[in-house]
C-alpha cells in the first residue's frame, strides 16, 4: 500500500468520525436527560479525539486533509431515545468493522497502533451505547416529553447561528491541520473548540424548545489557500461581522433563557476578534522587522 492509498484510507477514517459526531451531536440535541447526554458527549469528545488523530497522520504523510463526512452513515433515528441509542451502537459496530478490516491492510506500524487503540475505544462505546440503551428501556429515565409548540421565527434564528458555527468549526479546524505557524494553530484550535461550545449551546436550545436542530450538509471543500496576512484579516472581519449578528438578535428576542445565551456568545466573539486581531498585528511587526533586517 503506497502514501496516496493509505491517505485514501484516512481520510475516510476522517469523514466516519464526523459522521458520527454528527450523529451523536443530534441525540444530545434531542434527548433532555442530563444522565444520557453527559455520556453521549464524553464519547462524541472521544470521536474528536480520533478525528483530530487521522487528520494528523494525513499532515504527516504530506496529504491534505478534507473534514467531509458521509452522509449515508449518519442516522438520527428518534423520536423515541431506544431507537437512538440503538443506531449509535450500530455506528460503533460499524467503525469496528471498518477499522479492523483497515487493520488487516495498512502496514505502517505507526497507523496500525492507531488503528488499535481506535477500535478499543470504539469496543468501550459499543458497550456504554448497548447499556444506555438497556436503561432506558427498563424506564429508569423519565423519557416523556411534553408536548411543546416552538416558536417557528426563534428556531430559524437559532438553526442559522447553529449551521454558522458548524462552518465555522469545520474551517478552523482546517485552518489548524494546514498552518506552519504555531501560534496561529494555537489560536485556530482554541477558537474551534470555542465554537463547539456554542453550537452545543445553540443546539441545546433548539433541542429544549422541541425544535429539530438542522446540521445539513455543508460546504466541505478546503478553501484556497490565502496568504495568512489575509486570511486572518478575512477572520477577524467574520467574528466581527458574528458577534454583531448575535448582539442584533439578542435585543430582538423575548425569551430571557435565548438573551443570555445570544449575550454570551457575542462576549466570546468579540475576544475571538481581539484574539486575531493581536496576532495580526504582532504578525506585521515581525514581518516588517524582517524586511528591515534583510534590507540592512
Ligand atoms: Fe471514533
Ligand atoms: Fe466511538
Ligand atoms: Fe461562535
Ligand atoms: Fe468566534
Amino acid at each position: 500500500m503506497d502514501k496516496k492509498e493509505t491517505v485514501k484510507i484516512l481520510l475516510y477514517d476522517i469523514a466516519l468520525e464526523h459522521s458520527a459526531i454528527v450523529q451523536y451531536l443530534y441525540h444530545i440535541f434531542l434527548i433532555d436527560d442530563g444522565n444520557i447526554t453527559s455520556e453521549i458527549e464524553e464519547i462524541a469528545r472521544q470521536e474528536m479525539r480520533h478525528l483530530k488523530w487521522f487528520a494528523q497522520k494525513v499532515v504527516q504523510l504530506g496529504g491534505q486533509v478534507v473534514l467531509d463526512r458521509l452522509e449515508d452513515m449518519i442516522r438520527i433515528g428518534g423520536p423515541d431515545w431506544v431507537d437512538m441509542l440503538s443506531k449509535d451502537v450500530w455506528a460503533e459496530e460499524e467503525a469496528i468493522r471498518v477499522y479492523s478490516k483497515q487493520l488487516d491492510m495498512v502496514k505502517e506500524d505507526s497507523i496500525k497502533r492507531l488503528l488499535e487503540r481506535v477500535i478499543k475505544d470504539e469496543e468501550a462505546h459499543r458497550l456504554e451505547f448497548s447499556e444506555l440503551m438497556e436503561r432506558v428501556k427498563e424506564g429508569l429515565f423519565c423519557t416523556q416529553r411534553e408536548e411543546k409548540k416552538p416558536d417557528q421565527k426563534t428556531l430559524e434564528v437559532l438553526n442559522k447561528f447553529l449551521r454558522e458555527e458548524y462552518q465555522t468549526i469545520i474551517n478552523y479546524l482546517y485552518q489548524f491541520f494546514h498552518s506552519k505557524n504555531c501560534d496561529y494553530k494555537d489560536i485556530m484550535l482554541d477558537l474551534a473548540v470555542e465554537s463547539m461550545v456554542h453550537m452545543g449551546k445553540l443546539g441545546e436550545k433548539i433541542g429544549e424548545l422541541g425544535g429539530m436542530p438542522q446540521m445539513d450538509r455543508m460546504d466541505f471543500s478546503p478553501k484556497p489557500i490565502k496568504s495568512l496576512q489575509e486570511q486572518v484579516k478575512a477572520e477577524i472581519l467574520y467574528e466581527q461581522e458574528t458577534g454583531g449578528e448575535y448582539g442584533k438578535e439578542m435585543s430582538a428576542v423575548d425569551d430571557p433563557g435565548i438573551k443570555r445565551l445570544f449575550s454570551f456568545i457575542e462576549h466570546q466573539e468579540e475576544y475571538h476578534k481581539q484574539k486575531l486581531l493581536e496576532f495580526f498585528k504582532l504578525m506585521n511587526k515581525l514581518t516588517v522587522g524582517d524586511l528591515r533586517k534583510k534590507d540592512a
